[in-house]
């Protein structure tokens, strides 16, 4: 973890991604004390593993003299053109990053002013057990002291990556932004498609689950890539064979995943207007 910094943080929405990323800094020890958090929604604060942060209800409630070093918005795209504006009298001390689907660099600069400092993030929902992925970039005003601030909020909830190139950033999000959905449709199904063989429902939930987390702790361990470690698990002639030999035919999973994927895609650049 990147320790030379310990920044004040202004969190704006506490909603899943928002309550996710707190509490996962809670469970990681950063300084409750430093975490600020407007959310006008009482039932969301209820859900956080902390008392002591301190909480407003709207923007008007917070000290005229405090400038946080972070403005985090973890509010819906759909009503950040709204909300944002309430924000710009920090530009010049606060950094703003937005986790936001969709809302470019150049989005906020309308908002904030080409002059304030941006970064844009994409992180996961696994961010909440320390297992996440965090990709950013920044506008031309994000200083290195603005990217410390990154790594040491992103790092304590798995991995970052920075990248230059923002036009990746609708990719990242259909990847792994919403790509925790898709595993979680995969461990659905496949509970489903047991219970259908006629395992009892408690059954085929168990082993779908097992299944998924051993496998992915696999993927993690081994020096394999995923086709190789595929192919271990497929003898010739056998049932693996057979079930693959669905699930990668034409209409198969590959074309479902690419489809999905390119759809999330076209979805993000759409929610930038
Ligand atoms: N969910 C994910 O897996 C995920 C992953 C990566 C990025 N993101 C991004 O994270 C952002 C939030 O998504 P989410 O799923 O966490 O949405 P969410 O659960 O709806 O959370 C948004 C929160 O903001 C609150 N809010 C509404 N107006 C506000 C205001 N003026 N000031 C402060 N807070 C306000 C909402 O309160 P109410 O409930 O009263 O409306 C809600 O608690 C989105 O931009 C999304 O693209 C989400």
């Amino acid at each position: 973890m990147t320790q030379l910094i310990n920044p004040t943080i202004l969190v704006v929405g506490l909603g899943k991604m928002g309550g996710t990323l707190v509490n996962g800094w809670l469970a990681q020890d950063v300084d409750s004390k430093k975490i600020h958090v407007v959310e006008p929604n009482p039932i969301q604060v209820m859900g956080l593993n902390c008392k002591t942060l301190n909480i407003y209800q709207g923007p008007r409630e917070i000290n005229i003299n405090f400038f946080p070093d972070i403005i985090l918005f973890a509010i819906k795209p759909q009503i950040m053109d709204m909300v944002v504006p309430e924000y710009e009298r920090f530009k010049e001390k606060s950094t703003y990053i937005s986790i936001a689907a969709g809302k470019n660099i150049a989005f906020f600069e309308s908002l904030l002013g080409s002059d304030s400092s941006i970064i844009r993030t994409m992180p996961n929902t696994p961010a909440s057990i320390g297992e996440g992925i965090t990709i950013a970039c920044g506008n031309r005003n994000t200083s290195q002291k603005c990217k410390n601030y990154f790594f040491y909020l992103f790092e304590t909830l798995g991995q970052t990556e920075w990248i230059n190139d923002e036009n990746l950033m609708d990719a990242v999000t259909a990847v792994s932004g919403s790509g925790p959905a898709y595993v979680f449709l995969l461990a659905e199904t496949l509970a489903n498609a047991g219970e259908k063989a006629g395992l009892d429902k408690n059954m085929a939930q168990k082993l779908s689950i097992q299944t998924i987390i051993g496998s992915s702790l696999m993927l993690r361990s081994s020096q394999e890539n995923p086709s190789v470690l595929r192919n271990n698990v497929t003898s010739p002639g056998g049932t693996t064979e057979a079930a693959l030999s669905i699930l990668m035919n034409e209409k198969g999973l590959n074309s479902l995943i690419c489809e999905a994927v390119e759809t999330a895609i076209k979805r993000s650049k759409a929610l930038s207007n």
